[in-house]
């Protein structure tokens, strides 16, 4: 992919990952729009010099006004990145957990299928373009304190594959970023092995720039995560991430 011409949306793009990466296509050249529901960010954002959009993806109303306002004012949109996501911890004994359950599945999942449907028809009808899905390496080795979120990003892996297939012969690909733990959004504190938001973000746009453009991007630091199931490795790393539900309040095993 050329990253030097497109004209993207991030969708969660006001924070972490999104914001960097946003900045990366910026300086790499791109026109830039970036969208999510914090207003002092999007101002921040706007005096940047992108053009900001509110959106809350939970929301159909919200998300078919912004995609309207993008594309009048970018008709020439090229690349839709869903960056939008909550990563919450669950305690499932505690059958009130199911509130977080419900606001994973409507944010990570139903929130980008929600963005995808605002803008496949515009893709299809330009006859080229991209839309770069989000996951994580949990989507192929659960961490056990996050279970709905391990199960939406999943869901995302395998709809990703099904979009990729359903829109082949359109110009519109699909490509699946699978981050590792990155130290954004307090990961920091939570991981220290969490690879720095700077380093993954060039890794990544190293990989972008792969012509043709991977159907997956795997940084190195995700492949584990990735091939745990192909490498015999699966159980013992899971039995080795249930040590964390200790961090879930009020747990001793
Ligand atoms: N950091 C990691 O270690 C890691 C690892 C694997 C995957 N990921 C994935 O990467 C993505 C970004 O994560 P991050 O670490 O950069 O987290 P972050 O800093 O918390 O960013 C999350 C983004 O999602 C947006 N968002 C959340 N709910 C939304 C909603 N209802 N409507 C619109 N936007 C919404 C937020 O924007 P507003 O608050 O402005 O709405 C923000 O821009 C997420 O999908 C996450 O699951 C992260």
């Amino acid at each position: 992919m050329d990253l030097s011409n497109r004209t993207v949306l991030v969708v969660g793009g006001t924070s972490g990952i999104g914001r960097e990466l946003a900045r990366r296509f910026a300086s790499a050249g791109s026109t830039v729009a970036v969208a999510g529901r914090n207003p002092q960010a999007l101002s921040e954002l706007a005096a940047e010099g992108f053009g900001t959009f509110g959106i809350d993806v939970t929301d159909d109303f919200s998300v078919a006004a912004s995609r309207d306002a993008v594309l009048a004012r970018y008709p020439e949109l090229d690349t839709v990145v869903t960056m939008s996501g909550v990563m919450l911890l669950e305690d499932l004994r505690d059958p009130a957990h199911f509130e977080t359950t419900r606001t994973t599945i409507d944010s990570n999942l139903l929130g980008t299928i929600r963005v995808i449907d605002a803008f496949t028809p515009h893709l299809i009808r330009r006859g080229a373009g991209t839309f770069m899905t989000v996951t994580s390496g949990i989507a192929f080795l659960p961490f056990p304190p996050m279970p709905s979120y391990a199960a939406s990003k999943a869901a995302v892996h395998a709809y990703s594959e099904a979009l990729r297939a359903q829109l082949a012969a359109t110009g519109v690909d699909v490509v699946e970023l699978v981050p590792p733990d990155v130290a954004s959004a307090g990961q920091e504190k939570a991981n220290p092995h969490a690879l720095p938001l700077e380093d993954f973000a060039t890794e990544v746009m190293g990989l972008l720039s792969q012509d043709p453009t991977p159907h997956e991007i795997l940084v190195r630091g995700v492949l584990m995560h990735r091939w745990a199931e192909r490498e015999g490795t699966y159980d013992g790393l899971v039995a080795q991430r249930a040590k964390a539900l200790i961090m879930l309040p009020g747990r001793q095993n």
